[in-house]
């Protein structure tokens, strides 16, 4: 493993509760991860939104926050950040990612609208859902099988999108197509240049925007670099600006790739399109220099956009979240490979093949790996899916997945190699656990509050 290329300046200590009490406190959640409190997990692997740690250079530029409600100068240095970064000469600040796509939605679905993309994150198809539209899942078939080393696994299948397009377009029911990078849902995978190009083809083709919900473009570049033809020698920067280049505009939640624990902003091109998201951002957010964010997170964000593109820093990320997926390979935990950006996706159908699907084998390992060790992660499964909004029906996705994330700039590789060796220990008595049935549900987003039983 590489070194960090940072050292710590500031610790903050975390314990591992006994196992019993562990068992305890998980119980009393109702066996939802989500409902623990921090001081109850030794590593917290359950998101890598808004959890990493600031730079010396963020802490200080924090002190130059300008709190003025119009015209705060911390507004445009961000501006000036992200039009160097992205190219967008547009931008409208909000608290996190899915308060940008409130906005943007507002100003640009409708009822029985529908929005092509690669696997909407959750917030995305909820505010989708939520003004009774559709998203349509165009991603490519390899995302869905965990052992498929194809390199850019968040790829759409451009025919999928054309036929989208052809069906929908004549009757002006697309507002705009999105794609995700990397592509959360699907494992963390990266979309690739050629198949942003194509993209972008097909949505003039049809006179289509086009988004990009780019909570984690950065490490979508450094795998660009990694793994695709022609672009080994050119910086993440570089490809970042040609891939937006691409793009309408963005919706961005701060606290992924721009290192920063709270925000969010929306970032376009078009003029027109601003003023109609001003609109929504007013109402919602407030004013157009500070919509949700203090001065001081704005000159955080501007400082941490610049240092998540560095490939110094980008080199070290992705080079501990393969760590950790090959420490995995080794105890022989099956997991979605290659290994994605933020996280590992561990294949629950594969570990706990005795539970059926209906007992949320996903939650259930998220139980089992927090009362092992402590670890708290997430589960990606049907959980997640939620009901279909029509029908009611559970919603079984292809794939039953336990998301464990990597903070930035947080954990050690002595942090990782505990969390594998637990994940071998639920797996060596993985016969012996029993699924979960649901006691109480909430009717929307039901993942964070919902309550379990064991089976
Ligand atoms: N888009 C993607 C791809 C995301 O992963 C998230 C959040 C959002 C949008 C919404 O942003 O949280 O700032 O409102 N993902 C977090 C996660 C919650 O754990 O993956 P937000």
């Amino acid at each position: 493993m590489i070194p960090e290329p940072y050292r710590i300046k500031m610790v903050e200590p975390i314990h591992l509760l006994p196992r019993n009490v562990r068992e305890e406190k998980i119980e009393n959640t109702g066996f939802n991860l989500f409902g623990l409190r921090s001081e109850e997990v030794f590593i917290d692997m359950l998101s890598d939104s808004g959890t990493g740690a600031m730079s010396t250079q963020q802490w200080s530029a924090l002190m130059m926050g300008d709190e003025s409600y119009a015209g705060s100068a911390s507004f445009y240095r961000m501006k000036e950040s992200i039009a160097d970064v992205m190219g967008f000469p547009y931008v409208l600040p909000t608290h996190q990612g899915r308060a940008a796509e409130n906005v943007l939605h507002s100003a640009l679905i409708k009822e029985h609208d529908v929005v092509p993309g690669n696997s909407h994150f959750d917030t995305t198809k909820a505010h989708i859902e939520f003004r009774k539209a559709h998203a349509i899942d165009c991603t490519i078939d390899e995302a869905f099988d965990p052992d498929n080393l194809f390199p850019f696994k968040g790829n759409l299948n451009l025919e999928k999108l054309r036929a989208a397009l052809t069906e929908y377009v004549p009757q002006k029911r697309v507002p705009f197509v999105l794609v995700t990078v990397t592509c959360n849902s699907a494992g963390g995978q990266p979309v690739s240049m050629e198949n942003m190009r194509g993209v972008k083809q097909l949505c003039d083709e049809f006179k289509v925007t086009l988004f990009v919900d780019a909570a984690r473009y950065a490490e979508n570049c450094k795998f660009i670099q990694m793994r695709e033809t022609g672009y080994a020698s050119k910086s993440s920067a570089t490809i970042a600006r040609e891939f937006f280049s691409y793009a309408d505009g963005c919706t961005m939640s701060s606290k992924k790739d721009a290192l920063v624990n709270i925000g969010g902003f929306i970032a376009m091109r078009d003029e027109e399109l601003y003023r109609q998201c001003s609109i929504y951002g007013i109402l919602f957010e407030g004013f157009v220099t500070y919509g949700g964010m203090s001065g001081r997170d704005m000159e955080t964000l501007a400082v941490g956009l610049k240092e998540g593109i560095d490939d110094e820093y980008l080199e070290h990320r992705l080079a501990q979240t393969k760590y950790l997926s090959d420490l995995l390979t080794e105890a022989g935990v099956p997991h979605v490979k290659p290994a994605g950006g933020h996280a590992i996706y561990v294949d629950a159908l594969k570990v706990l093949p005795n539970i059926p699907r209906e007992h949320f084998p996903a939650q259930t390992l998220g139980v089992e790996i927090y009362i092992e060790a402590g670890v708290r992660g997430v589960e990606i499964g049907a959980v997640l899916a939620d009901r279909d909004p029509v029908t009611r029906e559970n919603r079984y996705p292809r794939l039953e997945l336990l998301r464990l994330c990597l903070p930035r700039r947080t954990f050690t590789s002595n942090h990782l190699e505990w969390v594998a060796e637990g994940l071998h220990n639920v797996m060596r008595r993985s016969s012996f656990i029993r699924g979960l049935q649901i006691t109480y549900e909430p009717p929307i987003l039901r993942h964070f509050t919902t309550k379990f039983v064991r089976v």
